[in-house]
C-alpha cells in the first residue's frame, strides 16, 4: 500500500531507469544492515515446507524468483533474497563487460502494467561479476543468466567463445546457469534461436559443465511453434536440465498505450501484462514435449499470487517476475508466497 499510495508516484515521475538505480542504491545501501535485512525478512518471507520445490537437485525455499535483468553485476543479493525469494537470477552477463545501448533505453506503459527495454546487456563483466558472486552469503539459490557480448563478434566462432569463457566462469559459483539464447536488443543480428547455430552453441559449451550445476535455456516469447519444437528438441538430445520461458517480446499487438507513444519510444523487448498470456501457453507447450523430471521456469506477465498459481498448475516448478515489481512494488513475492501457501494448505 505504501508503494503504491507514496512510493509509486514520486519514482513514476522519473525516467524509468533512473527511477530504477533510485531504488536500487538505496536499497544497496540499506543492505548493509543487518538490522535491515532481518526487518525486511520478518515482514516480507513466508516460509513453509510447503512452497519448497526441489528439482535439477537444487532446493528452493518458495518458488518465486527474480529473472534476469534486475541485478546484472549481483550487487543486491542480500536485500532481495531478504525481500522473500526463492531464488535469484542474475546477469544477463557477457564475458566482456559492456554499457548496453544509449540511454533512454528503459520506458514504461502504466496502461498495460508493462515495460519496454533496450538495455542492451548493459554489464561489468563475467569475471567481476562471478568473483562478486563467489563472496555472497545469502542461502537461496543462485542462477547465472549467460549472453553473447553484444557488438564486437565478427563471426559465430568467436560468439560462441564468448558464451564458453562466461560459462566457465559462472560454473566455479552459479547454483544453476541459464543460456539466454533470446536478447533481442543488441541489434547484431544474429541469434542463437536459429536450430543449427543453436545446436553448435550446445555443443561447444556443455563439454564444460561442471557436476551438479544444472544448465537451463532461455527462449524468446516471439518464437513460433514449429521453431521451439526443434530447439526444445535439440536441448533434449543434449541432455539441457531445464527452460526458462519467456524473454521479452518485440510485438506491438494489443496494447492500450497509445500508439504514438509505442512510435515515439522505439525499438526494444515488451514485458509485464501484455506478454501474460503468451508466457503462460508455453508452460503447456514446452511441459508436454520434455522429459518429466526437467525444470521449467515460468516467466512473463505474472504479477500475482493467481497468476503464479495458474504457471505452477500447467507445468512449470519455478516462477519469475521484473517489470510487476515495478508496478506492485517490493511486497509482491510475499504476497505471492503468502497466496500460494494459503491455498497448498488447503489443498
Ligand atoms: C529492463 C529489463 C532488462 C532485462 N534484462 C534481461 C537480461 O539481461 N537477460 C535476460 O535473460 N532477460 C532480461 N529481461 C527479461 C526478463 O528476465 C523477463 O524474461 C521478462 O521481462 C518477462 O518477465 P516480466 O513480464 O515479469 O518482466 C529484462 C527485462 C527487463 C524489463
Amino acid at each position: 500500500m505504501i508503494y503504491q499510495k507514496l512510493l509509486r508516484p514520486w519514482l513514476f515521475r522519473m525516467d524509468a531507469e533512473t527511477a530504477h538505480h533510485t531504488v536500487f542504491n538505496q536499497l544497496k545501501k540499506l543492505q548493509n544492515s543487518d538490522a535491515f535485512l532481518q526487518l525486511v525478512s520478518e515482514i516480507a518471507a513466508v516460509k513453509s515446507p510447503s512452497l519448497q520445490i526441489t528439482t535439477s537437485g537444487l532446493t528452493f525455499p518458495n518458488p518465486v524468483g527474480l529473472a534476469a535483468g534486475f541485478d546484472k553485476n549481483a550487487e543486491l543479493l542480500p536485500g532481495l533474497a531478504a525481500s522473500g525469494f526463492g531464488f535469484l537470477e542474475i546477469g544477463s552477463i557477457t564475458a566482456q563487460q559492456s554499457d548496453g545501448n544509449p540511454k533512454p533505453r528503459m520506458f514504461r506503459l502504466p496502461a498495460d502494467e508493462a515495460l519496454i527495454n533496450r538495455m542492451g546487456l548493459n554489464n561489468e563483466g563475467a569475471a567481476a561479476i562471478c568473483d562478486r558472486l563467489k563472496k555472497r552469503s545469502i542461502n537461496i539459490p543462485v542462477g547465472v543468466n549467460i549472453a553473447k557480448t553484444p557488438g564486437v563478434h565478427k563471426n559465430t566462432d568467436s560468439s560462441i567463445q564468448d558464451y564458453v569463457t562466461s560459462f566457465k566462469l559462472a560454473s566455479e559459483t552459479a547454483d544453476y546457469i541459464t543460456l539466454n539464447i533470446s536478447c533481442p536488443n543488441t541489434g547484431d543480428g544474429k541469434s542463437f534461436e536459429d536450430p543449427e547455430l543453436f545446436r553448435m552453441l550446445l555443443e561447444n559449451v556443455l563439454p564444460h559443465r561442471a557436476p551438479g550445476i544444472p544448465v537451463f535455456v532461455k527462449f524468446s516469447a516471439d518464437t513460433d511453434d514449429s521453431q521451439l519444437e526443434k530447439l526444445i528438441k535439440i536441448s533434449e538430445e543434449h541432455e539441457v536440465d531445464g527452460y526458462v520461458a519467456v524473454n521479452t517480446s518485440t510485438f506491438r499487438n494489443g496494447l492500450n498505450t497509445a500508439p504514438e507513444l509505442i512510435e515515439r519510444i522505439g525499438k526494444g523487448g515488451l514485458s509485464g501484462r501484455p506478454l501474460r498470456s503468451t508466457s503462460e501457453s508455453r508452460v503447456s507447450f514446452i511441459r508436454e514435449r520434455i522429459a518429466p523430471q526437467k525444470t521449467l521456469i515460468s516467466v512473463g506477465g505474472i504479477a500475482s499470487g493467481e497468476d503464479a498459481l495458474n504457471r505452477l498448475e500447467s507445468g512449470a516448478n519455478l516462477v519469475q517476475l521484473y517489470t510487476a515489481l515495478v508496478y506492485e512494488g517490493p511486497q509482491l513475492p510475499g504476497k505471492i508466497n503468502a497466496f500460494l501457501k494459503e491455498r497448498y494448505g488447503r489443498g
